[in-house]
């Protein structure tokens, strides 16, 4: 059966400044999406949060970029900003940026990762959403998981050929600006372009074996939208395991990394990418960056799950957040200081800019 996974999300308004929505916006969001099951638009849907986002992930048959679930999800959220607004929760409606429905909610401020599948008979993926970071930072995981750190590409000969990385150039606004380089072949082209977190984002990959897609990530980038700071684009990212594909464990492997990433306190500074069961809230100097990931299985489009694989019983990923709360104290020990912040073009608030130009008046040249 062919069906469309659907992931889109959005910080639609938080408790306390960003920290987590109200159960009294989730519950509309979740009200909303309900109806459209019951009138038979979607197969099966889940909400979740992720810090201050709020996620609807769906099935359905209606393919990518439909407008019938696109629609769905906007008035999901704009439904929601009007609980946000009406208790006064932070940021309400924050990453609606164009007020008027036009088709696809793409562009719109809302973070969409989609991908249609011939179901398998056991299907299983990985659902993952980030808060305070970039769509950038999934490319490292991506990288290591389809690439360069899977024991599946010698082990499992449907891995052999490889996987297909389609690269996208945010920095172009004019349209979608891709590239497509085949892992194993053009690593070093891969690495030439994914060191370069804010520009260069992995969009989504395909199987060299069976031609199917395999993962799908959110591309927004907000600033790009409104042309100024607006909030962290906060991606999501689906990803399908088992079989032809990395193993579930394979995909999560890397994470337990942390690695330094864009997007901790005012978007502006860099942060470990902690992974934190879903429904986590923010804590410490507005992040630190954090990622969820909820695996599933689904037939005919009814999910079972999810498994919070973050949430782990034994413990190890809660040792891992150790070593990520470790990471944080020791960049943040250096405040404003050097890679402790990011480059000045990635900075999200104008006014370091405007401070430049005033000291800049203040300059004299010795003679
Ligand atoms: C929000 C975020 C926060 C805010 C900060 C200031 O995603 O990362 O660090 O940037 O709380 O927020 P404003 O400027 O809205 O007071
Ligand atoms: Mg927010
Ligand atoms: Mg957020």
């Amino acid at each position: 059966m062919k069906i469309t996974i659907t992931g889109i999300k959005a910080d639609i308004g938080s408790i306390g400044g960003h920290i987590c929505p109200s159960k009294a916006l989730l519950d509309e969001v979740r009200q909303i999406v309900q109806q459209a099951q019951k009138k038979g638009d979607i197969i099966d849907f889940r909400i979740s949060h992720t810090g201050d986002d709020i996620a609807i992930l769906a099935t359905h048959t209606l393919g990518v970029d439909s407008e019938k679930i696109h629609r769905l999800a906007h008035e999901a959220f704009l439904a929601g900003t009007e609980v946000a607004k009406s208790q006064g929760l932070y940021g309400a409606g924050q990453d609606l940026l164009v007020d008027a429905f036009s088709g696809n909610i793409k562009g719109m401020g809302p973070a969409v990762a989609e991908m249609e599948i011939e179901e398998r008979p056991s299907e299983a993926f990985l659902f993952f959403a980030a808060d305070k970071t970039d769509p950038g930072a999934y490319s490292f995981f991506l990288y290591k998981a389809f690439a360069s750190s899977c024991p599946g590409t010698f082990l499992g000969p449907s891995l052999f050929q490889g996987f297909k990385f389609t690269i996208m150039d945010v920095s172009y606004t004019e349209g979608d600006k891709v590239v497509e380089l085949n892992s194993p072949e053009d690593l070093y082209d891969i690495q030439a372009l994914l060191r370069d977190e804010g520009r260069f984002v992995v969009e989504s990959i395909h199987s060299r074996t069976t031609q199917e897609i395999v993962v799908a990530v959110s591309t927004t980038r907000l600033h790009n939208i409104a042309g100024k700071y607006v909030g962290k684009d906060d991606p999501i990212m689906v990803v399908r395991t088992q079989k032809d594909f990395p193993a579930t464990g394979e995909v999560l492997q890397p994470f337990a990394i942390c690695p330094y990433v864009a997007g901790f306190m005012r978007g502006s500074h860099v942060g470990p990418l902690t992974p934190v069961p879903q429904n986590s809230t923010i804590s410490y100097f507005d992040g630190p960056p954090i990622v969820s990931c909820a695996a599933y299985s689904v037939k005919e489009g009814k999910f079972t799950g999810p498994a919070d694989t973050f949430a782990d019983g034994a413990e190890f990923w809660q040792h891992i957040r150790r070593k990520a709360a470790q990471k944080a104290e020791w960049l943040r020990e250096q405040e404003f200081f050097g890679v402790a912040m990011l480059p000045e073009s990635e900075l999200e608030y104008g006014g370091i800019v405007e401070k430049l130009e005033e000291l800049e008046k203040k300059f004299k040249i010795r003679s």
